[in-house]
């Protein structure tokens, strides 16, 4: 089968969404089909309908690549794409929306609210999460300890996005569920060695743990929950799901992924492998 993958592009995660790519593009050539590797550029619709691909698997991580945008000229050119459509690539991509929903399906989100240049803020809660509301791999999250700090790291975000999310900080630990091909995979916590699972964390060796959940019951109601959220946001064949749960036992979802990353430390392929599923055969799976 002719593959085309699509890598690098035009976000915050180039760099990511480029080891995202090399690493489906060796899993395809080593299962048999001619993988051709394609960057997000004003050639790319005329590359396509050159080389006619059988199927674009996308391997592009944020704005452009993860949020709709390529998915909608894919649709119009009539290729195939590994992933989520239109809809749920550009309701997952924007936190705000994404609490929306979830909040309306009474999934607990934390509390938050979210502000546009020129806005006036109204958040007086320490500490809290502060980030961009539409883009991914921590890219410009802080953890803000005091309202002294929170303009700066307002004005710091809005040089990458125009939307930022202010969220309650919730004590307690990140655990994430992958899902493939509409199963719940077994759930992960990631235990940073600093206090916060940010980008430097999630990209370097040795700067975080990683612990697969052993309760039952706990496995069962955070896979649930991650099900429902892929249900929810309109979510096709991949999606990881990320929560915090906090001290009192409660699994507030964080945000969905609908392309979440394949590095040599990312999350996605450890679930998959702890379920008996490599990642060949996880790349397979995602292109049929
Ligand atoms: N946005 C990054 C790539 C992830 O979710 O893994
Ligand atoms: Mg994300």
């Amino acid at each position: 089968m002719r593959v085309v993958v699509l890598m690098g592009g035009k976000s915050q995660e180039r760099e990511i969404s480029i080891k995202t790519g090399n690493a489906i593009l060796k899993a395809l050539r080593e299962l048999g089909h001619e993988a051709i590797p394609l960057d997000l550029d004003e050639t790319l619709c005329q590359k396509l309908l050159e080389l006619k691909p059988d199927k674009v698997f996308i391997a592009l991580h944020g704005t452009y690549g993860e949020d709709g945008r390529v998915q909608g000229l894919l649709d119009i050119l009539g290729i195939p794409y590994t992933g989520s459509g239109v809809l749920g690539s550009c309701l997952a991509m924007d936190k705000e929306i994404t609490k929306k929903i979830l909040t309306y399906h009474h999934i607990p989100v934390p509390n938050g609210v979210c502000v546009r240049r020129g806005e006036e803020i109204n958040w007086d809660k320490f500490p809290a999460i502060v980030k961009p509301a539409d883009q991914g791999s921590s890219v410009g999250l802080y953890l803000v300890k005091e309202k002294e700090e929170l303009n700066s790291a307002i004005r710091k975000i809005f040089n990458i996005s125009q939307k930022v999310l202010i969220e309650e900080y919730i004590e307690g630990r990140d655990i994430t569920v992958g899902i493939l091909k509409d199963q719940a995979l077994p759930p992960l916590e990631v235990r940073p060695k600093r206090n916060i699972y940010d980008y430097e964390s999630k990209y370097t060796k040795g700067m975080s743990e990683y612990i697969f959940l052993e309760d039952d019951e706990l496995i069962k109601k955070l896979q649930d929950i991650a099900l429902k959220v892929h249900k929810y946001l309109e979510l096709k064949d991949i999606s990881r799901i990320d929560f915090r749960l906090s001290e009192d036992g409660t699994p507030y979802v964080l945000e969905a992924n609908t392309i979440p990353g394949m590095t040599e430390l990312s999350l996605f392929p450890m679930m998959c492998m702890k379920k008996g599923i490599d990642f060949k055969r996880m790349v397979h799976m995602l292109l049929f």
